[in-house]
């Protein structure tokens, strides 16, 4: 650990502040690198101590901050790590940062089966970190999960949150395709989650610097209109879905008609647009009848 004046921590702070940066992005880094979280500094604020302990010296935690403000570097890459719900998981730039929206799609999961207490197998279909299989088997420790992803690197970073939230949680990864590398499971689906790349080539053209310059293109990009995957996972999805399983699909704020149509021709009913706290339809969900 590494001692410093409690005095000299605040004036850097208060110094970031002044400029009008991100201050959440400071506390991250401040909670993930330096381990000290926002309730330890309000506590030293109301119960103040000379010195207070790092967990990395702090020249390389100002340093840290300077690569993440220059460079538009998210500081969830610069720490390689992040929280998103119950748990920490770690990251690379092979995976999207799991974003705080996509949290909903864990309840919106266990609220539809919650009825249901036999055994369901769930796939989470572009898994990336891992963030949305983990939780779905962590909250719902009876049921089994089928992750993938098309990226190599990203299935080995899913494989590592795993194993460093709980290796006992019942998930298998695999590389490959959507639903492809998932032919043992054909018809034995009860439950499918998606966040996949949605993000249209115009919109995604203009991405900020933080995003286009730092996360996988393969993680956003979903062609010219944003549907060329959603088309794919929805028109694979009886083959694998049971009879009454179920379609979760997160996608951009203005395509949930257009899924919802490409669901019913596929044989899909019980569809709803739901919105996400910021009040936006981003989750289309369906059931295979
Ligand atoms: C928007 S990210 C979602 C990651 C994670 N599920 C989350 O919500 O944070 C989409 C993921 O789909 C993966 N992907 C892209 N194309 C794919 C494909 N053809 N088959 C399987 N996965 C794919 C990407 O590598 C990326 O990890």
């Amino acid at each position: 650990m590494y001692e410093i004046s409690t005095k000299d921590l605040f004036l850097w702070i208060k110094d970031i502040k002044n400029t009008r940066q991100d201050i959440d992005d400071l506390y991250l880094l401040l909670d993930l690198l330096g381990g000290i979280t926002k309730s330890d500094l309000l506590l030293l604020k109301i119960n103040f101590k000379e010195k207070v302990y790092l967990k990395i010296d702090f020249h390389s935690l100002k340093k840290k901050w300077l690569d993440h403000t220059n460079l538009s570097k998210p500081i969830q890459y610069i720490c390689g790590s992040t929280y998103w719900r119950n748990f920490k998981f770690e990251l690379s730039t092979d995976v999207l940062i799991p974003r705080v929206e996509t949290e909903q799609i864990v309840e919106i999961a266990t609220k539809i089966i919650a009825s249901e207490d036999k055994k369901i197998v769930f796939a989470d279909l572009g898994t990336g970190s891992g963030s949305i299989a983990i939780s779905l088997a962590a909250e719902n420790k009876n049921w089994k999960g089928l992750a993938t992803d098309i990226d190599i690197n990203a299935i080995n970073i899913a494989q590592r949150n795993h194993k460093l939230i709980s290796s006992n949680l019942n998930i298998n990864f695999y590389c490959g395709n959507w639903w492809q590398p998932l032919t043992h499971y054909a018809g034995m689906i009860n439950l499918a989650i998606s966040n996949p790349p949605y993000i249209p080539k115009n919109v995604y053209e203009r991405l900020p610097s933080s995003v286009l310059d730092f996360e996988p293109k393969k993680a956003l990009y979903g062609g010219e209109d944003g549907l060329f995957h959603i088309k794919q996972i929805i028109s694979d999805a009886p083959k694998f879905l049971i009879k009454g399983g179920w379609l979760i699909l997160e996608n951009h704020f203005n395509q949930s008609k257009e899924i919802k149509n490409l669901l019913r021709g596929y044989g899909f009913d019980s569809l709803k647009t739901i919105k996400d706290t910021f009040g936006i339809g981003r989750f289309t969900i369906g059931r295979y009848k």
